[in-house]
């Protein structure tokens, strides 16, 4: 059992740790859109982006206190009709995924969501062309957690020089409300 605890981002202490996990990810594989992978300047700059919105942004550390994980929700679109909609996100060093530690991030951005009315989270997963989607590391996470799977945004994006698609997963926040009276 890894020893780590959850807290919320220090954004200048922190933005180097997390932009060298989620850098490794821009660079290798499918799961994140971009290409270039932001510098530690770029990602407090994003941290605060969230915290402004008063969005949860909290991250994991091991028991020497070395950042080993991450996760945050943020504005699904900026419409107004989107305002209790949220996008979340959530990325482990390789070496503390198997562990529990992603269950336990995204629990605490949850329970932070619903506190603050959201209804529905969204999960927008990049895949790997050559893996069925069935078999994507972060479409069965979302799935087991309780996520809805909702289907696939076949050829919304090219990297590496070929076309790829993104599955889209959904989680209701709240209990469903009768309708009137
Ligand atoms: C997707 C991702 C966040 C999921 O992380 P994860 O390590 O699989 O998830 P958890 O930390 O909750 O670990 C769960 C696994 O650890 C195992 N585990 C081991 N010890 C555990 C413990 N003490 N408590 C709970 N689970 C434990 C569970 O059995 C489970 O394995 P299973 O799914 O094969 O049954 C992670 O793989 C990741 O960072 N991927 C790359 C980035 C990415 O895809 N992000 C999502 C973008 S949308």
């Amino acid at each position: 059992m890894t020893d780590f605890q959850i807290r919320p981002v220090a954004p200048h202490a922190d933005s180097t740790a997390l932009s060298a996990i989620y850098s490794g990810y821009v660079r290798e594989t499918w799961v994140s859109f971009e290409v270039e992978p932001p510098t530690p300047t770029d990602m407090e700059s994003r941290i605060h982006a969230i915290l402004d919105r008063n969005l949860p942004y909290l991250v994991a550390e091991d028991a020497s206190g070395t950042v080993i994980g991450y996760a945050y929700a943020s504005p699904y679109r900026p419409r107004t009709a989107y305002q209790f909609s949220v996008e979340n996100s959530i990325y482990l060093a390789p070496e503390a995924q198997g562990k529990g530690i992603a269950k336990a991030l995204l629990d605490a951005v949850v329970l932070r969501c619903q506190a603050l009315d959201m209804k529905t989270m969204i999960a927008i997963v990049g895949l790997d062309p050559d893996i069925p989607t069935d078999h994507n590391q972060s479409v069965r996470f979302h799935r087991k957690y309780g996520f809805q799977f909702v289907g696939v945004l076949d050829n919304i994006g090219q990297k590496f020089g070929r076309w790829t698609g993104t599955a889209v997963l959904l989680l209701n926040l709240q209990e469903d409300e009768k309708e009137g009276p």
